[in-house]
């Protein structure tokens, strides 16, 4: 039998989610799997490459790398990256467009390492063919990642294009929605089993509800994007490409063949029309029930599961409104929730105690810029105590 070929990946994700991603990953099948700071490299063939663009859900990018070097100023750089052999990678009827993210000191705009590099590509096509490829801003055919970290450069052919979190659901936004790989991401460290109850009683736009529902109905998160730049490289298998998404599609379930209950609400009802609208063009509105209730008023059923939310944050609420806001959380949560396994992404670390619980759990995420705690509240139907002996038992 033929050896598939494989070559070098790397998957760029958000602060925390290596690790998970890294699970994705080897479930996919992938093999050398390292993770590294916001990334994790793997091993892939082009069947490996197609359906992490489209099934991963905490992957923000696939880049395959095509050549590392050093370079301390502008001149090495320019050498270097005219080295490479660009007529494998672009044609004269592809446009391209180098997409700089510099940490450097000898690189201190990034716009002039990404202009550099440009004018090198441009410059061995010119003196090879006489004529060059042209740039394009908006969606080029070939999008180039230029990392330069230290004296450091890797260049990378970007195989996603737009970030694989731009999933095509999210009409309309909210107060401050969650990106998508990170509200999938949360869902995964909860270790949610895609079956039990699963409830967002502060649900805004719904990206958790959203993410959740497609991990019950195995609905892979980049199914419905016909087009990724990795089509236009040499080598892209049209064929392949078919039948995998023909397989990927034919495990999609339908959600008369599952019986999860998947439950949002907000206070807000203006907020609600617009989650109803990303619930539907998520295709997941026959799926995910949505209602108009504060948290204190919400019944909350008799299934037991997660119940995973982000409360408004200290930004938007004045410190002491924060604090008896999380107050009045905390003691729902003791008096109403029972059985359930909490998990709230707090981005006001100050006011965490005010929830009035100790946290099983607390990780570290990044919302955006916000330095945020994952914080994991396993409600107790007894006491404590009899608790943790029942889990001391059952292990
Ligand atoms: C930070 S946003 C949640 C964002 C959401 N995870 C998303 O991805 O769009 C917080 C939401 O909580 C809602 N909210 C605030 N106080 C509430 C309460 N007491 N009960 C229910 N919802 C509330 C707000 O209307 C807002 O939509």
């Amino acid at each position: 039998m033929l050896q598939k070929e494989k070559f070098e990946l790397t998957a760029s994700t958000l602060f925390g989610l290596e690790n998970v991603l890294a699970e994705e990953l080897k479930a996919l099948g992938a093999e050398g799997i390292e993770t590294q700071n916001r990334a994790v490299k793997f091993l892939s063939d082009n069947e490996l490459l197609y359906k992490a663009n489209i099934q991963l859900r905490t992957a923000l990018r696939i880049l395959k790398p095509i050549a590392r070097f050093k370079a301390r100023d502008q001149y090495a750089l320019y050498k270097n990256i005219k080295r490479i052999k660009w007529e494998e990678f672009l044609n004269l009827h592809h446009t391209f467009l180098i997409k700089p993210v510099v940490f450097s000191p000898h690189f201190r705009h990034s716009k002039f390492a990404a202009q550099k590099t440009k004018d090198a590509i441009v410059d061995r096509f010119r003196e090879h063919f006489n004529k060059r490829p042209s740039v394009a801003l908006e969606n080029p055919d070939i999008p180039i990642n230029l990392h330069i970290a230290g004296d450091n450069v890797t260049v990378s052919l970007d195989s996603s294009g737009a970030p694989l979190n731009q999933r095509g659901y999210r009409k309309s936004g909210g107060d401050a929605p969650l990106n998508e790989v990170l509200a999938a991401g949360m869902i995964k460290l909860s270790n949610w089993d895609a079956k039990s109850t699963f409830i967002d009683p502060m649900c805004g736009s719904g990206t958790l509800l959203i993410e959740a529902g497609m991990m019950a109905l195995n609905i892979p998160p980049n199914i419905n994007r016909n087009e990724f730049p990795f089509m236009n490289w040499q080598n892209f298998d049209r064929k392949l490409w078919k039948e995998l998404t023909a397989d990927v599609k034919s495990n999609i379930l339908s959600a008369e063949q599952v019986s999860v209950k998947i439950i949002g609400s907000d206070i807000n009802l203006q907020q609600l029309e617009t989650t109803q609208k990303n619930v539907h063009k998520a295709g997941l509105n026959k799926l995910i029930k949505l209602r108009n209730k504060s948290f204190s008023e919400f019944v909350v059923p008799a299934s037991k599961g997660k119940l995973l939310f982000n409360p408004p944050y200290g930004q938007r609420l004045r410190l002491k409104q924060i604090e008896a806001f999380y107050a009045e959380i905390g003691n729902i949560l003791k008096n109403k929730w029972a059985g359930f396994d909490a998990w709230i992404l707090s981005c006001n670390d100050f006011a965490n105690k005010s929830f009035g619980l100790k946290p099983a759990k607390k990780i570290k995420l990044l919302n955006g810029q916000l330095d945020c705690r994952f914080l994991n509240f396993p409600l107790f139907e007894g006491a404590r105590k009899d608790f943790l002996e029942e889990k001391k038992n059952k292990e």
